[in-house]
């Protein structure tokens, strides 16, 4: 199949989580990493590597007015903004209501992964085209047990998932049209549980997810790394 045009692509960028593990005074994805503010680092991932893409970012109510003075301040354009909801799943939810109905493929990114490759987004965006829905997944380095019998876990069958996860748009729509399982942790979860199944292709460590206050300085390195005479 054809790689679709960039315009009938839409992205959610889920910025509605109040970052409890991070912790400080303001959520995660408005810290500053190098430049400027973490989330449009995220937002600026997609609006670089598919030019013409659709960006739509779910906010939760009470941040609209903090993300609107950040923009002011950075001179940046904000992307079509959607009410987050209680939990990640519900942020998606609402978030798809505002993705235009004509849109082939809807690519779903953590806020919390600024750090995303060009060659990632474009990994998992072929395979959602030839497949239907795929996620990008890393080998997990560290050694498994379990927490209820304290056994060791062969770690050799386990992959760690990421985001970008993406998919037709019709196959994400009716997979978020069903009841939402607490057990859902990412997007690949509901479309599978909805009977998708789901296609994994490389991910990247570079891709951290920004959890505990030590990660920005990790990604300010990565990005300062990435930004050296080397590359
Ligand atoms: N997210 C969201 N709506 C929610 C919860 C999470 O949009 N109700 C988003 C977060 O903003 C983040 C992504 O989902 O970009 C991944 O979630 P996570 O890293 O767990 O962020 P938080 O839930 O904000 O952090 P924590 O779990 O530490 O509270
Ligand atoms: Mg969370």
């Amino acid at each position: 199949m054809n790689a679709p045009d960039n315009k009938d692509i839409a992205v959610i960028v889920v910025a509605a989580g109040s970052g409890s593990r991070f912790g400080g005074a303001v959520a995660k994805q408005f810290c500053l990493l190098g430049d400027r503010p973490l989330l449009m680092h995220s937002i600026d991932a997609f609006r670089n590597a598919l030019p013409g893409c659709r960006v739509v970012v779910a906010l939760a109510p009470e941040m609209r007015g903090v993300w609107d003075d950040l923009c002011r301040e950075y001179g940046y354009v904000s992307p079509a903004v959607t009410e987050g909801g209680a939990t990640r799943a519900e942020s998606v939810r609402n978030a798809l209501a505002a993705v235009p109905d004509d849109t082939h493929i809807i690519m779903v990114h953590d806020a919390a992964r600024p750090l995303v490759s060009r060659a990632v987004i474009s990994g998992v965006l072929a395979a959602a085209a030839e497949h239907g829905a795929a996620v990008p997944v890393v080998p997990v380095t560290d050694s498994l047990r379990r927490a209820d019998t304290g056994m060791a876990v062969d770690r050799a069958p386990f992959r760690a998932v990421q985001t970008p996860q993406a998919f037709l748009a019709d196959v994400l729509r009716r997979a978020y049209a069903a009841p939402l399982s607490p057990s859902f942790t990412d997007d690949a979860s509901v479309v599978e549980a909805a009977g998708h199944p789901v296609t994994m292709v490389d991910g990247s460590p570079e891709n951290i997810k920004i959890t505990w206050p030590r990660d920005i300085a990790v990604a300010a390195a990565l990005m300062n790394a990435a930004d050296g005479p080397e590359h």
